[in-house]
């Protein structure tokens, strides 16, 4: 009988004794190819030499010193390298220990901001539906499953939401993507009308939307028109890279590839590659010069902030990343692994979009390919699809509630920027046995 509170209580997981490039071994021997990094976090795979090596050498040093007293040379070392190759303007960076904390901070230092330039009036967050952000409450407060929030509601900071990009089902028919992208950033902007500019704080939003829908970017040009809305209205544009940043759509950053460069930006999950527990805010200059000529802090913290061993560890991805030209074989296997999940899913009846950047892919799953009609709720093929491919020796992110939060599955993958093209085939090809076993195809 454990004495841990699981995710699910009383489901029986397997235990992971080791791990080693993309495979993870459980307790019975039995290997599973790590083709989701957890969720979108190893991007490194497995037992990395040259990050362990950084790590004991961390330790040997320094396990921790708190903040308020000390700097050290990892968190000044990492801050450097990731101001170095962050979207223009991003020059310095809050430390913490994941996603959600990211998020926390994102909005309060939002919030201060605008207090600390004499804007107190605004307090209004607007986010996306279909989003995650996080699980604590302010991370969870913006985020867009609405069931999720259902429960805590009473506890929740008020916050308003437009619509997703989701093309596959919501671009109108005859609409071309760009026209698409026009008509939701003219609904960011009746919202923001609507609340009065001056009253608002920030909008968030994941470039690349992963958890919540599978993989589903933006279209053309949409990011570039809500920069220019949100700069219209003095309005913060907050990205939330936690899940598709540092590396995993096939640039540093996912916003890269939509031309924009946000006022604060959520890393985390790729960062430390879970080497380590760590997160970071990157904040544009404008804000550290509010704080610096303002209050003089930031007021936020956290104990284990710039945790030095995370520090260290998470300077040692980057720099594998970089000397190994990572970059490269994401992009040149995550369009093997695009065109291989066409080739096995493009005709599949319950499969309706593949999509994705990268090592970043989703694929739609469907009862019906020509209505796009998502399977009953009740039937939880997602669950289905991650008990079978675990069957298969495989790990995949699935997830329900892709449609409204309530309807549909999806499938995440993930893989390691380390993987070949052999493991993208044969990730290929036990996704598709999981699938076909699960919707009994
Ligand atoms: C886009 C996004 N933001 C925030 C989070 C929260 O991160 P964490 O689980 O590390 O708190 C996640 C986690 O999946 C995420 O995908």
């Amino acid at each position: 009988m454990t004495h841990v509170l699981h995710r699910t209580i009383g489901h029986n997981y397997p235990t992971a004794v080791s791990g080693k490039g993309i495979v993870i071994r459980d307790g019975t021997g039995k290997d599973y190819i790590d083709a989701s990094g957890g969720a979108a976090v190893s991007c490194l795979g497995h037992s990395h030499p040259d990050v362990l090596a950084a790590m004991r050498a961390q330790l040997d040093h320094l396990e921790y010193a708190h903040t308020s007293f000390f700097t050290t040379q990892a968190a000044e070392e990492l801050a450097d390298d990731l101001v170095a190759h962050a979207p223009a303007g991003l020059g310095h960076v809050f430390y913490v220990s994941g996603g959600s904390e990211a998020i926390e901070a994102a909005l309060k230092l939002a919030r201060q901001y605008f207090v600390e330039i004499g804007q107190p009036e605004r307090k209004y967050l607007i986010a996306r539906r279909q989003s995650y952000h996080g699980i604590t409450a302010g991370a969870l407060a913006v985020g867009g499953r609405a069931w999720q929030r259902k429960a805590f509601a009473p506890l929740l900071i008020e916050t308003h939401h437009v619509s997703p990009v989701y093309e596959y089902r919501e671009k109108l028919a005859g609409e071309t993507p760009k026209a698409y992208g026009e008509r939701l950033a003219r609904e960011l902007e009746d919202k923001i009308n609507a609340l009065g500019g001056g009253n608002v704080i920030a909008f968030i939003a994941e470039p690349v939307v992963g958890a919540t829908m599978g993989a589903v970017p933006a279209v053309p040009g949409y990011f570039k028109r809500v920069r220019e809305i949100c700069d219209r209205h003095g309005i913060l544009l907050i990205l939330d890279e936690v899940m598709c940043g540092m590396g995993r759509t096939g640039t540093l950053h996912a916003c890269e590839q939509d031309g924009v460069s946000p006022d604060l930006m959520a890393i985390a999950k790729g960062l430390g590659g879970g080497f380590a527990p760590i997160g970071a805010l990157l904040l544009q200059d404008k804000i550290f010069k509010a704080l610096a000529d303002g209050s003089g802090s930031f007021q936020h913290s956290h104990t284990y902030t710039g945790h030095p061993l995370a520090c260290a560890a998470a300077l040692a991805v980057q720099r594998v990343i970089r000397r190994d030209n990572l970059l490269a074989n994401v992009r040149e296997q995550g369009a093997r692994l695009s065109r291989r999940l066409n080739e096995r899913f493009g005709n599949h009846p319950f499969v309706g979009d593949v999509r994705g950047r990268g090592l970043f892919q989703g694929i739609e799953i469907v009862a019906d390919r020509g209505t796009k009609e998502p399977f009953d709720p009740a039937r939880k093929i997602h669950a289905r699809i991650k008990t079978e491919a675990m069957a298969r020796g495989l790990m995949v992110y699935p997830m329900g509630g892709t449609v409204d939060s309530m309807r549909g599955d999806h499938v995440l993958l993930a893989p390691p920027f380390i993987l070949d093209a052999a493991a993208v085939d044969t990730i290929v090809e036990r996704l598709g046995e999981a699938v076909d076993a699960a919707v009994g195809a």
